[in-house]
């Protein structure tokens, strides 16, 4: 799988699969955004070559998918600008099921690269990995992120009150999910 699309700006933006190559700008993005302070339940930056590499052969062996979006004309690390990953959970019985997260750099958002990466992801995860169901959570407070879920169609099922505590603030986290086949049928 690999795409591009094209931004309102003229901008070229690939979407496809990651490469080992990849392990910085992923985790410079992914500190990036932790900076930002709101929208994901950690605190520390992933630093360490050897984070970056246990994370990376994690996901080569667990076939995981991790779909990027990549700016070609940017070197490395500063080329990955969105990231969308589908993990597999921890319990034998669920191999049917995978775990969504995404994010997308700052400077790039509410230019359709989030649904492309979700959209994409998606589909992977069943051609590739024979998942049925996706899963993620989200903060309450994450407007866009929960528009864009909905509309790609999935459903809330449930909310954790004052689930994390972050600099002096509560959140609530709400758990959403989606079948794949519902979500090709449309
Ligand atoms: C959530 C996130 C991945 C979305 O990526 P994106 O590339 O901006 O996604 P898209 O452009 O495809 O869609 C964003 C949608 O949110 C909408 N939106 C933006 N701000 C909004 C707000 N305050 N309230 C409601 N909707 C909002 C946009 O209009 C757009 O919807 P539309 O296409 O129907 O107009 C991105 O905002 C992000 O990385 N946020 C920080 C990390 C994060 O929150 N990750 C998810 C944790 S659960």
């Amino acid at each position: 799988m690999k795409k591009t699309i094209k931004l309102k700006n003229g901008e070229k933006v690939i979407i496809r699969h990651l490469k080992e190559s990849d392990k910085d700008g992923v985790w410079k993005n992914f500190n990036d955004v932790l900076e930002e302070g709101i929208y994901l339940p950690v605190f520390t930056p992933v630093i360490l070559e050897v984070e970056k590499d246990s994370w990376y052969e994690n996901i080569r062996r667990e076939k995981e998918i991790c779909i990027l979006a990549e700016i070609p004309t940017l070197k490395s690390p500063l080329n990955i600008i969105g990231q969308c990953e589908i993990s597999n959970l921890e319990w034998e019985a669920a191999t049917h099921v995978g775990n969504l997260g995404i994010i997308v750099s700052q400077k790039y958002r509410n230019m359709g690269i989030g649904f492309t990466l979700i959209d994409s992801a998606i589909r992977e995860s069943k051609i590739l990995n024979n998942k049925e169901k996706i899963v993620l959570s989200c903060f309450s407070t994450n407007k866009s992120a929960l528009h864009l879920y909905k509309k790609l169609g999935f459903q809330e099922v449930g909310l954790k009150k004052k689930q994390f505590y972050m600099n002096s603030i509560y959140y609530d986290e709400i758990i959403m999910e989606l079948w794949i086949d519902d979500y090709l049928e449309k």
